[in-house]
């Protein structure tokens, strides 16, 4: 502990210390955060006390605050307890030499995904691959059955692939042949390839998993718009997604199982923001908008898929709000480029690990990788735990865990330095 700190007596016992003396004048001018001019190839180095730079690691040490909730229903309080949590992240800063097997290679999107890479192909070595993540973007597979014996464990789903049992798919043999090997494990498609038993697999092997079904067009414009209109307290009374496309997935897609398999995916991705919203939507009777989703195979427009969106909304004085959306584009650029980000963002979570307050042993995050939800249709969350299609929240939580890796502060949008008179800044060091 540096000898100017000043600990309060209440966080005496507290593990983190906050509160230290002013920057000289000399450091006080605003940060004006232009980034103009600034090039990828410009180095990015954080100047505080609580990143620590080696050759091998980034360390940053945060301290992660929540607000602890109890309701007492008979007194109708509600109490919230602001509570902290320390943390220290390693990232290893070594970019690791990575490889991508994409299942469905041949197919719309492989294809478009290796188009690109070539283009850059100067800048890439296929060389010595150290790590290899897996991405299933092969057709869309009807759900598989879930029931014990078949698939609820690790021991079931290994031993039904044993048995070459009819309902394990070709997805699940992908699957756990990747988290068998130590490699990433995503599932770009609606099936339910991560069934509980590969989950469990997964956990047992310590290897990133992540689900399911690129989050492209349509949905994702969805979880915007539904997100406005519930938090606007326009309340949403009826989604109708229409889509019609060409190409070989289209074409897949209009066989009943496999439309079910997307039809399943694309429905849920309203439900937490409704779910939260208990003013709008009574929660005793289950309350939701209408949702229909319509799949229609059209040669003629090939890859050029057409998604047409009605939103119906109840407003002020019981009037109503209609919002309609076409939107036509080549179906293979949207998810491409979904594709490796996909793979960029689970590579550098193979580089973090994470200690606490009362773990001091650095581990990996949980191997259900929700992370990845900004990018994908029905996020695959760790069981027990939330799930958030909103999508600004999705990207904030991108962002902000990688704000807390490098050790720098999280953009609150406060703007505080332009509303109020900004004080002197402090050196703080947890
Ligand atoms: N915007 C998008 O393109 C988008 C968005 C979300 C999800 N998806 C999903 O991505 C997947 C791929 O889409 P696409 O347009 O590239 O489809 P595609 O039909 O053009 O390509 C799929 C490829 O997978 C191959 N394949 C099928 N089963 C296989 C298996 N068991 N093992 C290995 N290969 C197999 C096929 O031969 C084909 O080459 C689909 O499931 C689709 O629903 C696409």
């Amino acid at each position: 502990m540096p000898a100017n700190c000043h600990v309060t007596p209440q966080n005496a016992k507290a593990p983190a210390i906050v509160e230290v003396n002013t920057l000289s004048e000399d450091d006080q001018a605003i940060n004006p955060a232009d980034h103009y001019g600034v090039t990828p190839d410009y180095s990015i180095q954080v100047n505080g006390r609580n990143t620590i730079y080696s050759n091998e690691y980034i360390e940053s040490k945060y301290m992660y605050e929540m607000n602890h909730c109890d309701v007492d229903h008979q007194a109708k309080e509600v109490k919230i307890t602001p509570r902290k949590y320390q943390y220290n992240f390693r990232t290893k800063r070594q970019v690791q030499r990575t490889g991508v097997m994409l299942v469905g290679w041949g197919g719309n999107n492989g294809s478009t995904v290796t188009g690109a890479i070539i283009a850059n192909r100067d800048k890439i070595t296929w060389m010595r691959k150290e790590k290899v993540i897996v991405l299933w973007t092969a057709n869309t597979e009807r759900y598989t059955d879930v029931r014990p014996g078949l698939n609820t464990t690790k021991e079931e789903v290994l031993q039904s692939i044993a048995d070459n049992d009819d309902e394990i798919s070709p997805s699940n043999i992908f699957a756990c042949a990747a988290i068998l090997e130590n490699c990433p494990y995503i599932n770009g498609s609606p099936q339910n390839t991560l069934v509980p038993g590969i989950i469990e697999l997964a956990e047992k092997h310590n290897v990133f998993i992540g689900g399911d079904d690129f989050k492209s067009g349509q949905t994702k414009l969805k979880s915007v718009l539904a997100d406005f209109l519930v938090s606007a307290g326009l309340k949403l009374e009826s989604i109708v997604s229409y889509n019609h496309l060409g190409n070989n997935d289209g074409k897949n897609l209009s066989a009943p199982q496999q439309f079910r398999s997307k039809e399943i995916s694309k429905s849920n991705v309203v439900d937490d923001m409704v779910g939260a919203n208990h003013l709008l939507y009574d929660k005793k009777t289950n309350e939701h908008p209408d949702h229909v989703v319509v799949i229609k195979y059209v040669p003629f427009v090939k890859d050029s898929k057409r998604a047409m969106d009605e939103y119906i909304s109840s407003i002020f004085m019981n009037g109503i709000n209609t919002i309609a959306i076409h939107n036509t584009c080549e179906d293979s650029l949207l998810a491409s480029p979904l594709i490796i980000d996909l793979v960029i963002l689970t590579e550098l979570m193979t580089r973090i690990t994470y200690s606490t307050n009362d773990n001091e042993e650095y581990q990996t995050f949980e191997a259900v990788l929700s992370i990845l939800s900004y990018l994908l249709k029905a996020p695959l969350v760790p069981s027990g735990t939330p799930v958030i299609n909103a999508l600004f929240k999705q990207h904030r939580c991108i962002t902000n865990i990688f704000s807390a890796c490098a050790g720098i502060a999280m953009d609150t949008d406060m703007l505080l330095e332009h509303k109020t008179k900004l004080p002197k800044p402090m050196k703080v060091q947890l």
